[in-house]
């Protein structure tokens, strides 16, 4: 069910008034850039149980046991992320993004995503508290570098091209390397570096997390998007900002708590919720 034109003019009415907002998101607002989401069915942990694939522990098991298993989950995982591209979603965040500062305001996006679309839709602020697939870091946090999306298409090109033939293990290990680096000899379990994506078990990055509640905290307006708001900390963010006097607008088609719900799917319900907020203005 779309969220009725009474209910987007509800929410629209709060953001016209707002000046501090920040936008809360997860998979579901990459639903429509064609990633899958973790927790719907068919989603990633339903074929990768996250405690195999997404804790430190199960996925050193899984890299001596299985090491075709952790190809292929990096595979599935790699592959919508290195074709997406941002959508009407990410698209209007932007758009509201440019209107607010226009009026001498600013929005943030504080995002459990790690497929880099709030920014390459032109969001400028975003604080990306899971980490990134992008952003490659050593053993001890430290940034190495950055890949683009058509390096990880070439990552993903390379695992797929493994999986056939001859030396497969080898060929993975090769595709992984921009990744992961090259196993060492003696040491094939230390990984050289890894993507800074946050697993369970692992803390927030100090710096983006606090970051992110303290903008929460000052905010007038929270709009939480795409998001099942079972991953903790990172959803205390909505009740943190309604704790500080925030509205909070939830978008997505499961309802959910919040001042005012728009149900469906995040790129026509953004849409329309900001061309009406900017037409009230
Ligand atoms: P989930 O998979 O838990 O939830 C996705 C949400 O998006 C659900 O509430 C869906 O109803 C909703 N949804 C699906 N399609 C949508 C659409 N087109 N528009 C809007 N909403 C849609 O994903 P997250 O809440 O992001 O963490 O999960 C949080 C964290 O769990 C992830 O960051 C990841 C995962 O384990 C780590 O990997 C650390």
């Amino acid at each position: 069910m779309a969220a009725s034109d009474a209910s987007v003019r509800s929410a629209a009415e709060l953001l016209a008034g707002a000046r501090r907002v920040v936008v809360f998101s997860g998979a579901g607002v990459s639903a429509e850039s064609g990633i899958d989401t973790f927790r719907d069915a068919g989603g990633l942990w339903e074929r990768y149980p996250p405690d195999e694939f997404a804790t430190a522990v199960g996925l050193v098991r899984q890299l001596v046991e299985h090491p075709e298993r952790v190809a292929r989950f990096l595979h599935d995982l790699l592959a919508p992320v290195a074709r997406a591209r941002p959508n009407p979603g990410h698209l209007a965040l932007d758009a509201l993004e440019q209107r607010l500062r226009a009026l001498g305001g600013r929005l943030v996006v504080v995002t459990q995503n790690v497929d880099r679309l709030h920014q390459e839709a032109g969001s400028s602020e975003v604080l990306e508290v899971h980490g990134s697939l992008f952003e490659i870091v050593d053993d001890s946090g430290a940034h190495q570098h950055t890949l683009t999306r058509a390096e990880l298409a070439r990552v993903v090109d390379g695992l797929a091209r493994a999986e056939r033939g001859l030396f497969r293990r080898t060929r993975m290990a090769r595709a992984l390397s921009p990744l992961l680096g090259l196993p060492h000899p003696r040491r094939p379990l230390v990984l050289a570096h890894r993507p800074s994506v946050v697993l369970f078990g692992e803390a927030l990055p100090e710096r983006a997390w606090s970051e992110a509640k303290a903008q929460a905290s000052r905010a007038d307006v929270l709009i939480a998007v795409g998001t099942s708001g079972t991953v903790y900390p990172a959803a205390e963010l909505p009740e943190l900002a309604a704790a500080a006097g925030a509205r909070v607008i939830g978008v997505g088609p499961e309802v959910g708590d919040a001042d005012v719900w728009l149900n469906g799917a995040a790129g026509d319900v953004l849409r329309r919720l900001v061309e009406r907020a900017t037409a009230l203005a």
